[in-house]
């Protein structure tokens, strides 16, 4: 199995990552952050960091750069610095640019910024009174055609058993090791920006746009990313700021957020609020279900995280259901796509309230969710291409010794031990992608695309795919991406890198064979005029065989170049998609300190063909790792003012090696070549899903303690 290309150049510090480019003249520009939650600027004396050592220049709402609001797919992205209004705290409102980051944060620490100021929303709870329809997210009700019902409380009426419960989940920061950067620096009219992203012919097109040039001016270059987790899907401040500041001053121009800047000038994970009612009869099957979601969302209602929507609409078979989703406005840093938006949070609660069921059913929590397992999404005709969740079960009930399990749980020295279950789903999908491929006179091959590998291991899974679909070794092909200048890749994000990418490198490798049959049989050929196939890197015809490398050297070439576009279609009429699991949690309560320690987890995914078992279990074991993270640890924690409370790493408590115990991953492989020619379904995002409600389970059945919200601390178990 191949181990990650790049892994020894990360781990030997010879990767170079956006922040690490130095050019000759560059220059530091170092954010100034709103310190009031909301309000309109009135003045901002700089007269006195102008006048600092080493400082060029001051850009604010004043005396600005302009920047127009690019709109992607990602939906609209803000540009800092356009306008007086402030709508959090941490909002970045200027940029002082100076020879060193040094001198240029110690400038900024003497700008002198005047408010006036207005009330600001900040509490989550207090602005549940105020919550507004979620834009796009209608109300929806599915209710049984037969059963004559007039409203989904008729099928609770109608249901014997009823769990009807309410949970939260904490906001969270992407904490993404990397902090976003940027290191902009022109050539004339052309741009080129070495910054972190998740797609960066999409960080070009927003940044041409913001900037009013053509794409074609702007290169995007990321060949290294530290994390991105949905945090660098959007273009970030620095990229808008270090390319238009370094246009103003011509020179290379390099701004990096501190870690404390990355709590709140960049965008984060929602909190939300969810109650879920689930009506059953005694045998455990569901009758209803109703989900009604909450979230908070940023003052200009940048995004919503789709907990019901996500999670409700596609988990379970049940002949009624109603979900509604709602925002809550505040004056805080924006929310936007974190590592399963949607099924991370949404999943806490129903796989909650499932486990709420099973204990009310007195049901082991496994055979209720087989119980009622969907064939399809409830009220859509379409079937899952693939679905072997209840392989998943089983398969994790051994080798996680499920049997073992008592409904009380069981105690071992001071210790009270219980295990917890939770399904993980994350929907499986595809965005459009290219990929070129170049067959060069040497006999190798390099395939290239523009999107981003952000630690998913993207760059080693297509130089293995590349291989497959030219029939080479894999030392003989060499993988690019992470540059806008090639071809465009689709994004790094909702776990379709591998499906998009891995389907356009195959329709590619089609095209170069084909193209290097006609070249072997045309005119002048060594095949010419004949039959010629092509196996392992070599052309046949008539018993003779010539490698390609050695063809291209015959025709004078030095090398040949075709692509190949993959992009969804008819299958989604055809089938629904998803990739499922089966997520196991062991957790130890200590009897007198209540601490909470996660022994053992494991997860048995159904994410259809794993092209590298290596690379994917890596990939799942951090999400799971992530879901330990969010049920225990992270908590972003906004001060009546809108302060983060505890914007850096020493506050926001993220898991270390001591807080882990084993991660076990295994996959039950079945490739969905319904859902794409490469049967891979997807498995970036639901590693943390379920994770947060199995935890929460385990501990129930450790302590007997029901807790309903996320980070779950010891003074919950007191
Ligand atoms: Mo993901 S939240 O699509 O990186």
């Amino acid at each position: 199995m191949t181990s990650r290309l790049d892994g020894p150049l990360k781990v030997t510090g010879q990767a170079k990552y956006g922040a690490d480019n130095n050019l000759p003249g560059m220059v530091y520009g170092y954010l100034v952050l709103s310190t009031t939650a909301r309000g309109e600027i009135e003045s901002m004396d700089v007269t006195a960091a102008k006048s600092a050592p080493g400082v060029l220049a001051v850009y604010t709402p004043f005396d600005k750069v302009d920047l127009t609001t690019p709109s992607s797919m990602l939906g609209e992205t803000w540009v800092p610095l356009q306008n007086r209004e402030v709508s959090y705290y941490g909002q970045p409102i200027g940029l002082v640019v100076a020879d060193s980051f040094e001198r240029a944060r110690d400038a900024a620490a003497l700008v002198e910024t005047g408010y006036q100021e207005a009330p600001a929303k900040t509490s989550f709870e207090d602005g549940i009174a105020e919550a507004e329809v979620a834009p796009d997210r209608e109300d929806l009700e599915i209710l049984d055609p037969d059963a004559g019902l007039e409203s989904i409380a008729d099928a609770f009426e109608a249901s014997p058993v009823v769990v009807d419960q309410t949970y939260a989940t904490a906001t969270q920061n992407h904490a993404a090791m990397e902090p976003h950067s940027a290191v902009a620096a022109w050539e004339g009219d052309e741009l080129t920006l070495h910054t972190p992203n998740q797609g960066s012919h999409m960080v070009a097109a927003d940044v041409a746009t913001a900037l009013g040039v053509d794409a074609s001016q702007v290169r995007v270059v990321n060949p290294y990313v530290g994390g991105a987790f949905g945090g660098k899907g959007k273009t970030s401040t620095p990229a808008f700021l270090a390319s238009a500041v370094s246009r103003a001053l011509g020179r290379p121009v390099k701004v990096v957020l501190t870690r404390e800047q990355v709590f709140t000038a960049t965008a984060g994970r929602a909190s939300t609020r969810q109650r879920v009612a689930l009506g059953a009869d005694r045998e455990g099957r569901l009758i209803a279900v109703r989900h009604d979601s909450w979230c908070s969302t940023d003052a200009a209602r940048s995004f919503v995280e789709p907990t019901s929507h996500g999670t409700s609409l596609e988990w379970y078979a049940t002949p009624n259901l109603a979900v509604s989703q709602r925002i809550v406005p505040l004056n805080v840093p924006p929310t936007t796509f974190m590592r399963a938006p949607g099924e991370a949070p949404g999943s806490f609660a129903l796989e909650s309230a499932i486990d709420e069921l099973a204990i009310e059913l007195e049901m082991d929590p496994i055979e209720l969710r087989k119980r009622n397992n969907s064939t399809a999404p409830p009220g859509k005709d379409l079937q899952w291409s693939s679905k072997h969740l209840d392989e998943c079960f089983t398969v994790g009930s051994q080798r996680f010794g499920w049997a073992n399990r008592s409904p009380q749980g069981r105690t071992e020295g001071d210790w009270q031990v219980g295990m917890g279950v939770a399904v993980a789903m994350f929907p499986a999908l595809r965005s459009p992608a290219t990929v070129g491929i170049e067959l060069r006179a040497d006999g190798t091959a390099v395939v290239s695309t523009s999107g981003a590998d952000p630690g998913t291991g993207l760059l080693t899974v297509m130089s293995t795919i590349g291989a497959e679909a030219l029939d080479l070794p894999e030392e003989r092909i060499t993988p690019q991406l992470g540059d806008s200048a090639l071809p465009p890749g689709g994004l790094s994000g909702g776990s379709t890198a591998t499906a998009s990418v891995g389907t356009a490198i195959q329709l590619a490798g089609v095209a170069a064979v084909d193209e290097l049959t006609a070249l072997a049989s045309g005119p002048g050929a060594p095949f010419e005029g004949k039959d010629v196939t092509y196996a392992h890197g070599e052309l046949f015809a008539d018993g003779e065989t010539i490698a390609f490398g050695d063809l291209l050297r015959r025709l004078g070439r030095e090398s040949v170049s075709v692509s190949g576009s993959s992009a969804p279609g008819e299958e989604l009429t055809k089938h629904s998609f998803s990739s499922f699991g089966a997520q196991f949690v062991e957790v130890k309560v200590h009897r007198w300190t209540r601490e909470i320690r996660v022994s053992r987890m494991l997860g048995v995914f159904d994410c259809g063909r794993i092209i590298n078992d290596k690379l994917a279990t890596s990939q799942l074991q951090g999400g799971m790792i992530w879901g330990l993270s969010a049920a225990l640890h992270e908590a972003m924690e906004v001060e009546g003012s809108g302060r983060v409370a505890n914007g850096d790493f020493a506050s926001y408590l993220l898991p270390v090696n001591a807080d882990i115990g084993e991660v076990g991953v295994e996959f039950v492989k079945y490739p969905d070549t319904l859902h794409n020619s490469v049967g891979a379904k997807g498995l970036g995002e639901i590693g943390t899903v379920g994770v947060a409600a199995a935890v929460a389970n385990a501990v129930c059945n450790a302590t007997g303690v029901r807790v309903r919200h996320i980070p779950i601390t010891i003074e919950n178990l007191l």
